[in-house]
């Protein structure tokens, strides 16, 4: 998505060979003209699948989901992280680990929302290794619901992310690809 791409490229910064910050217009600061755009691609590629529902993890992948919902007339559903292992009978869990931050989290979702008549699709804002990924797939799962594929702002294709996704059988779609990041500069894949 070359808005997107431009973007980056203007704006990203390599903070080392493995992470991209993308503060000032997606993870801290949110343009939401940007949003809109990413929001109209993702209902473009997405169209006629017959999603039901869109579903996004804590915090970053909201507001490029919401555009996305709203766009697709549909709604979204945010899993949450819990730092703890509390268990309760009215949610879906499953352990999430971060290689990038280095943590794990229990990603929860309300077994209120989703159905066996759910055709969902997941958005969220990096591709990195996939275990967030493979985690909203094993909770909407869990519900009974399908998944219609994983939309994805940006992906870094050298890191393993998109085959985690494809080993559980779920197509991704990504808006940009980092080739690589090094010595501060961004490469991006054609
Ligand atoms: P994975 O989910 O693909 O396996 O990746 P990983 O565990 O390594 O990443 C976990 C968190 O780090 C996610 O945010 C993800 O969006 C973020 N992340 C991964 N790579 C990058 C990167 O290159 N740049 C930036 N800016 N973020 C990256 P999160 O913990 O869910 O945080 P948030 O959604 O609350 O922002």
């Amino acid at each position: 998505m070359k808005l997107l791409e431009e973007r980056i490229l203007a704006e990203g910064m390599a903070e080392n060979e493995d992470v991209l910050k993308v503060d000032g217009f997606l993870n801290h600061q949110v343009d939401p003209v940007l949003m809109e755009e990413i929001a109209k691609d993702f209902a473009l590629h997405f169209k006629s699948q017959g999603i039901t529902k869109i579903v996004t993890i804590e915090s970053s992948g909201i507001a490029p989901a919401l555009l996305t919902a709203k766009e697709m007339g549909i709604p979204l559903i945010i899993m949450k992280k819990q730092p703890s292992r509390v268990l309760y009978n009215d949610l879906f869990q499953t352990v999430v680990a971060s290689f990038t931050k280095e943590t794990s989290y229990e990603l929860t979702m309300s077994k209120k929302f989703l159905t066996d008549e759910d055709h969902v699709l997941i958005i969220d804002d990096f591709l990195a290794y996939g275990e967030s990924a493979a985690g909203a797939i094993r909770l909407v799962r869990m519900s009974g619901a399908t998944v219609a594929g994983v939309g994805i702002l940006i992906e870094k294709v050298f890191q393993a992310g998109r085959d985690k996704v494809k080993e559980n059988g779920v197509p991704v779609y990504s808006q940009v690809k980092i080739k690589k990041l090094s010595g501060g500069k961004i490469e991006i894949e054609e």
